[in-house]
């Protein structure tokens, strides 16, 4: 009786074990079936490019000798991605080679959304004819009405964060003022709104050379009139047409006096877009006035031409293709005027699309480069170089 009830113990622990197991077992190939479909859905939403969208020319206005603004629609009214102020286009345009004029490939650029309202069905732009720049001067000569266009859908981390502090401060060189102008739309509409409660306020400080090179001046002393929570700074380093315009260069420490008449406090997030050397000096100036460098944010327009020194260098590159650096304003510049494709995406030393490994020879970094890149990586969109290269594309 007692090896007979032993047994039937031992029988059922057996069991037990066995349906434990199983059961396990059945958990675990669910686990790694759920496991393994999310991570190759994962994988292959990061392996999706952003498909290039068609876009009509709908309207376009000279703003002065060097800029126009357009807007542009969705071919055949399809609904339009929306966009955070701040965020850019990437318009192509095509290119034509210096070694081969045949060649199909697009030229891509980055131009900031100049303007912003809810659920818009249009993009708007501003656009600067670059000196030898190859894609505004097309897009200067070829964009009307009518005219259809390639774009990347928007995108970009240069904007403002949910957390919108008390005061934000804007500040603008030349054709850096687009990004800034869309964020003035969405503070005056969301003031509009009502949707900050008190005390929310913002300043836009916008400087240029002369009047002429200076965009949607009008609107910002219109928008200052009306609205008593923006404030509008224009600074004019060649002369100044009339009493709202201050005369001279903007330094961090003639800011923060403008600022400490309204605000107790220098507190705040500061947006900067515009030339390098001004972002980089009002960088170090505004920490130094005491801004924490986390309430800093900026946006490169490309990188300035370097001066040349007029030695050429050649460039290798492992699939046996040469080319010659001589003149062009970066690396990329000149490997894409002799037929070199390669992906970019910002020009300015942010994205990484365009790293290459440097197999030989040296390259001058054209600005601090703030991305990862591995050892022997560099970015040709914002190198020059000091020696021949060998470079593994
Ligand atoms: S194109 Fe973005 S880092 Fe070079």
């Amino acid at each position: 009786m007692i090896a007979q009830f032993i047994m039937t113990q031992f029988i059922m622990v057996v069991l037990l074990f066995i349906f434990a197991l199983g059961g396990s077992a059945i958990v675990f190939c669910l686990l790694n079936i759920f496991w393994r479909s999310y991570f190759s859905a994962n994988r292959k939403y990061q392996q999706v490019e952003p498909q290039p969208i068609e876009l009509k020319v709908i309207a376009r206005d000279e703003m002065s000798a060097r800029h126009f603004s357009v807007r542009l629609q969705a071919m055949n009214g399809e609904v339009l991605t929306d966009f955070l102020p701040g965020q850019y286009l990437s318009l192509m345009v095509p290119s034509e080679s210096d070694a081969d004029s045949a060649s199909s490939a697009l030229l891509k650029r980055c131009y900031s959304l100049a303007s912003w309202q809810q659920g818009t069905d249009f993009y708007e732009l501003g656009i600067q004819r670059e000196v030898e720049g190859k894609v505004s001067t097309w897009l200067h000569d070829n964009l009307q009405l009518g005219s259809v266009i390639s774009a990347l859908p928007p995108k970009g981390n240069f904007v403002i964060n949910g957390k919108q502090t008390d005061h934000t401060v804007l500040i603008a060189g030349g054709i850096g003022i687009t990004p800034l102008r869309a964020m003035v739309h969405q503070f005056i509409c969301q003031i509009g709104e009502n949707q900050f409660g008190k005390n929310k306020s913002m300043s836009l400080f916008y400087c240029a050379k002369s009047i002429a090179e200076m965009c949607y001046v009008d609107e910002f002393i219109q928008l200052a009139d009306e609205c008593s929570d923006f404030m509008f700074y224009p600074f004019l380093t060649q002369g100044v047409p009339a009493a709202q315009f201050t005369a001279g260069r903007l330094s961090a420490e003639l800011l923060t006096k403008k600022l400490d008449l309204r605000l107790d406090k220098l507190k705040g997030d500061y947006y900067l877009c515009g030339p390098n050397a001004m972002m980089d000096e009002l960088k170090v100036g505004l920490t130094e006035q005491g801004i924490a460098a986390d309430h800093i944010h900026f946006e490169r327009f490309g990188i300035e031409a370097a001066t040349f020194s007029g030695q050429e260098y050649s460039v290798r590159l492992n699939n046996n293709k040469s080319i010659v650096f001589n003149k062009q304003r970066t690396l990329l510049d000149a490997m894409e005027a002799q037929g070199v494709e390669l992906q970019s995406e910002c020009r300015s030393g942010e994205c990484g699309q365009c790293k290459v490994s440097l197999l030989a020879g040296k390259v001058k970094p054209l600005i601090k480069i703030e991305i990862d890149l591995k050892a022997g990586q560099i970015l040709p969109c914002c190198s020059i170089p000091q020696s021949d290269l060998l470079i593994d594309v």
